[in-house]
């Protein structure tokens, strides 16, 4: 996939605009169809119950799940999904999730016509989670072991979009689209795919349009995020020291790569908040990375989140911290290229190579210098 920042929004509109009126259906969703006539259809929201318990190959096709109901899909083990046409959620101001799936080594593909919409234009009053209506919290809420969820699309979330929990998932084609909420500043904390407590995640070949966090990690090990696109959005994250427990602050082997963030806050960035308890972020990689048009940070590492004064604390170690052929651009008058700060003595063995943010008109900020960069 090679999409041009300019072109990505307007690309999305035009794939989600143009599938209602083709037939066109991917290999994966067809060599799912393909693994027996026997599918079970859910085509109200009332019969998948009795679907998701009785069947392994379940097929929920258009329609709308009740206001303060969950679209509870508690499969079977090596349950196959698909999803045909509109699956939209009336609308409540409630918790959530909208949709919640759990399972072991199960398969959700999305057909080219379906989509997942969470009416956040319902919901949008520009103030998130801090304030306004209750919103749902998350849309697609995934807890499972063994997995693969393929060319999903969802639409307008209300606050946070995807979210993880589980060891060995695989989250390909996913395209998510909140630019709706870009209208006159409403959709907030609108984060497009997080996972925490994970092991072994891989999320590919994705385009994020959304107004917080693009892709977040928290809490996990052994990830790579490869060829995921991004626009609007606050960065390509890695989160640490939200938890009092000193084991759920530590993050381990995460790769990004070959992915691109544009008109966002920040681009790569990694916070830890100092009020939390110990922990360690050791070995994140950022390869290949294209930053474009960020307004706030090309690169932000931080121990004062969510501050930002300076008042950056220790109580995370963030070792082994590389970043690779990372370029792109800033812009506006306020943009810094790379900030840096650490906390006394918690960062070591950064290395960094090829990376180069222009467009700033102030210099770069760091309290603690990285191998290969002059900050
Ligand atoms: C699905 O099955 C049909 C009929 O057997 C076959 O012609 C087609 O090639 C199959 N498609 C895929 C993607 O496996
Ligand atoms: C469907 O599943 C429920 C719960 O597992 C079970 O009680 C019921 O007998 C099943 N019905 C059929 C037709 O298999
Ligand atoms: C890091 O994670 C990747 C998978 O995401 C895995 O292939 C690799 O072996 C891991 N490396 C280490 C040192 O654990
Ligand atoms: C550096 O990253 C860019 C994407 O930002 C990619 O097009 C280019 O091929 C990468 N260069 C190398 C040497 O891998
Ligand atoms: C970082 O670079 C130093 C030399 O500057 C090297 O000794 C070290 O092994 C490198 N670390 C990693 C994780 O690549």
């Amino acid at each position: 996939m090679n999409i041009s920042f300019k072109s990505l929004v307007s690309v999305l509109v035009f794939v989600i605009g143009i599938s209602a009126s083709t037939s066109y259906e991917s290999i994966e969703f067809l060599k799912a169809k393909n693994l027996t006539a026997d599918y079970c259809y859910a085509r109200s929201y009332a019969e998948v119950s009795f679907v998701v318990q009785n069947c392994t190959h379940i097929v929920l096709a258009n329609f709308e799940v009740p206001a303060r109901e969950t679209l509870e899909l508690k499969l079977r083990k090596n349950s196959v999904v698909l999803i045909e046409g509109t699956i939209k959620f009336a609308v409540a101001h409630w918790d959530g999730p909208l949709m919640h799936i759990t399972g072991e080594n199960i398969q959700v593909i999305g057909g080219t016509n379906h989509l997942i919409h969470g009416q956040g234009e319902l919901y949008w009053d520009g103030q998130g989670g801090a304030g306004g209506v209750t919103k749902p919290q998350r849309v697609f809420s995934v807890k499972a072991e063994g997995g693969t969820f393929k060319n999903i699309n969802i639409k307008n979330c209300p606050m946070f979009c995807v979210s993880i929990m589980g060891n060995d998932l695989t989250f390909s084609g996913f395209n998510i689209d909140n630019n709706d909420g870009f209208k006159n500043g409403r959709g907030k904390n609108t984060d497009g795919m997080g996972f925490s407590h994970s092991n072994n995640i891989v999320i590919e070949n994705s385009k994020i349009v959304n107004q917080d966090d693009c892709v977040n990690v928290i809490c996990s090990s052994n990830a790579v995020i490869r060829n995921v696109h991004c626009w609007g959005s606050h960065g390509l994250t890695i989160s640490s020291g939200l938890s009092k427990t000193d084991r759920n602050n530590d993050v381990y082997n995460i790769t990004y790569e070959d992915c691109s963030i544009g008109g966002s806050l920040v681009g790569i960035h990694v916070k830890t908040h100092p009020a939390g308890g110990h922990g360690t972020v050791n070995q994140v990689t950022y390869r290949n990375i294209e930053i474009k048009d960020v307004t706030k940070f090309g690169v932000e590492i931080q121990q004062d989140y969510p501050k930002g004064d300076g008042n950056s604390a220790n109580n995370i170690n963030i070792y082994n911290m590389n970043l690779i052929n990372v370029t792109g651009s800033v812009k506006g008058s306020k943009a810094i290229g790379v900030r840096v700060s650490c906390g006394s003595g918690s960062c070591s063995d950064w290395n960094w190579s090829d990376v180069k943010i222009t467009g700033s008109h102030k210099k770069d900020s760091c309290n603690f210098h990285p191998n290969g960069y002059k900050c």
